[in-house]
């Protein structure tokens, strides 16, 4: 059933995304996610070695680090699928947003799990008074804030760069759990300046964001051969932003081989993302939250440092 159409009772600029087979097998896949998450969190915490409130804040965590995956997964499901103005410029929250939610608008699920990922952030603020739960806690703050401007990019009042800022924020926020949860102890900012591997990625995840801003809601980016659209221009610098994280990882490859191997893959997807952007600008659909996956898997790859 293809849903362009905009609600009659809906604030302006409300517009709600499309529904398809592959959109339901993806939110069950995401839900499934969610309360694999929940035992997940609730296992390691309770065989953990430590105890008390030790423990509730290495559940704690793990939940934090699988809900952050989650919510960069459904803010790809709301861009691929055209939800991102489902419920207008109107934030952080709808009257029925619960209801919307429940019914299946990726966008109301994406602020809720967001409000979710933000009271876990503050609990482990106040358990846990360490560095990375503060850094923690402001990055989820601000990342919201920013989350606010991508409506206004989608709504053509906002420039791209706050849609790129969003993204890269959310990744933040994600591997400062991660790092947290992976090496007790070590200072994320410290982490993230010494971990060239990271660098390249998060300027490629950073410039994405900004093609997807660029090119506004419903636009299409334009096949080319010399840029021209400031879409294109951004394109191109993302693509080279790509080139940098393959040499990177390439160049450390003994360190990083599964995420050497996945960036190479991720070139692939995205020349098809490329090319699903072109032919179904509203609602290029399930690439992008495979664009979006892959990043994720990146990234785990380096901070985990995965081997084959
Ligand atoms: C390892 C390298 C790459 C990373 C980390 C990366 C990451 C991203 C991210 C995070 C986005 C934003 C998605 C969103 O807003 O939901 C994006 C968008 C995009 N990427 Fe990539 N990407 C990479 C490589 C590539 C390559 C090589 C191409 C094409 C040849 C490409 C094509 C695109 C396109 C067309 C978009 C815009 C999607 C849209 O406007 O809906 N990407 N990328």
């Amino acid at each position: 059933m293809s849903e362009t159409s905009t609600a009659a009772a809906s604030p302006p600029h409300a517009t709600l995304g499309h529904r398809s087979p592959i959109l339901r097998v993806i939110g069950i896949a995401i839900s499934a996610w969610l309360l694999l998450s929940v035992v997940a969190a609730a296992w390691f915490g309770l065989t953990t070695p430590q105890t008390g409130t030790a423990a509730l804040v290495q559940g704690l965590t793990l939940a934090e680090v699988l809900f952050a995956v989650a919510l960069i997964l459904l803010g790809s499901i709301v861009e691929g699928f055209g939800w991102g103005l489902s419920l207008g410029t109107r934030w952080p929250y709808t009257r029925n947003i619960v209801l919307l939610m429940l019914r299946g608008d990726p966008e109301a699920a994406h602020r809720m799990l967001a409000t979710t990922v933000g009271l876990i952030a503050l609990a482990l603020a106040v358990l846990n008074p360490v560095q990375s739960s503060f850094v923690g806690l402001v990055l989820v703050l601000v990342t919201a804030l920013f989350g606010m401007g991508t409506l206004y990019v989608l709504a053509g009042r906002a420039p791209a760069i706050v849609h790129g800022t969003h993204g890269l924020l959310a990744y933040l926020v994600f591997l400062d759990y991660l790092v947290a949860l992976r090496l007790p102890g070590v200072s994320f900012p410290i982490y993230l300046e010494a971990t060239g591997a990271l660098h390249a990625v998060l300027l490629a995840l950073f410039l994405g964001g900004m093609v997807t801003g660029q090119r506004g809601f419903g636009k299409p980016i334009e096949a080319f051969v010399r840029p021209r659209r400031p879409a294109q221009w951004i394109f191109v610098l993302h693509g080279l932003a790509a080139l940098l994280v393959i040499g990177t990882l390439g160049w450390m490859e003994p360190l990083y081989p599964v995420a050497f191997t996945l960036a190479l893959l991720q070139a692939g997807v995205g020349f098809f993302v490329f090319h699903a952007v072109n032919l179904k600008p509203r609602h290029p659909g399930a690439l992008v939250v495979l664009h979006q996956s892959m990043v994720l898997l990146i990234t785990s790859a380096i901070v985990l440092q995965w081997h084959w």
